[in-house]
């Protein structure tokens, strides 16, 4: 079946991103992915894409399409289409390094500040040690209204890392901040969009719950 995929392009010195549409011949069950690594290999060698795994566990390849956000590489082209149109954008939230690829510095640099022992340097190399099932993809970030619009913000999924990380019923202090628990509007949008039912809103309010009642402290 034909599908038009259309691409936000941008490439660092544009002055603005422009969209650019794709026809590509794909059965219905082809992941937005392999529609693009498609287009990539057949018509625009230029296009930018992360991914890795292919099957849902890097979280490298978390995109918006057609307004919701979801990891392209499990996503199938026909159950996503609008009269055969796909639209693709980067996650929100996040600057753009190339068309749909992000810099999620954002996002792993706050690890650091609730849990400095999941960053690493090794021969000047950072290394990320992965926690829970979170596969760490951003979508909850683009997600969220807050996180889009409040760079300050921890952000949902490190906040639910921080938790979950908790010892002796404590947590690190800054989430009790204007950063932390008390920034988050209970949209959530982090929840509904997790890819992996990771949950991030639920316990941001199970964080709320607990300073409330002096069940929770910080460290
Ligand atoms: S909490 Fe879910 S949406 Fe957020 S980064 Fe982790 S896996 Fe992705
Ligand atoms: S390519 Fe790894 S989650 Fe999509």
């Amino acid at each position: 079946m034909r599908y038009r995929l259309v691409v936000r392009r941008y490439k660092q010195g544009w002055r603005e991103a422009e969209y650019r549409a794709y026809e590509v011949d794909v059965d219905p069950d082809t992941s937005v992915l392999d529609a693009l690594e498609k287009v990539s290999l057949e018509q625009d060698p230029t296009l930018t894409f992360e991914h890795a795994c292919h099957h849902g566990v890097c979280g490298a390849c978390g995109m918006v399409i057609n307004g919701v956000e979801r990891l392209a590489c499990v996503t199938r082209i026909g159950e996503v289409a609008r009269g055969g149109v796909v639209v693709v954008e980067p996650l929100r939230g996040f600057r753009v390094v190339s068309d749909l690829a992000v810099d999620k510095s954002r996002m792993f640099s706050q690890y650091a500040l609730v849990e400095p022992g999941t960053l690493e340097r090794v021969d000047g190399v950072v290394e990320l040690e992965k926690l829970f099932d979170c596969v760490e993809c951003g979508v909850c970030y683009s997600a969220c209204p807050i996180a889009n619009t409040f760079p300050e913000y921890l952000g949902p999924s490190v906040i639910a890392l921080a938790y979950r990380s908790s010892k002796d019923g404590k947590v690190p202090a800054v989430l009790d901040s204007r950063r932390g628990v008390w920034a988050c509007h209970a949209a959530f949008e982090c929840s509904v969009r997790c890819p992996v039912g990771f949950k991030p809103g639920e316990t941001i309010m199970k964080v709320r719950r607990g300073f409330l009642s002096g069940k929770l402290g910080v460290r």
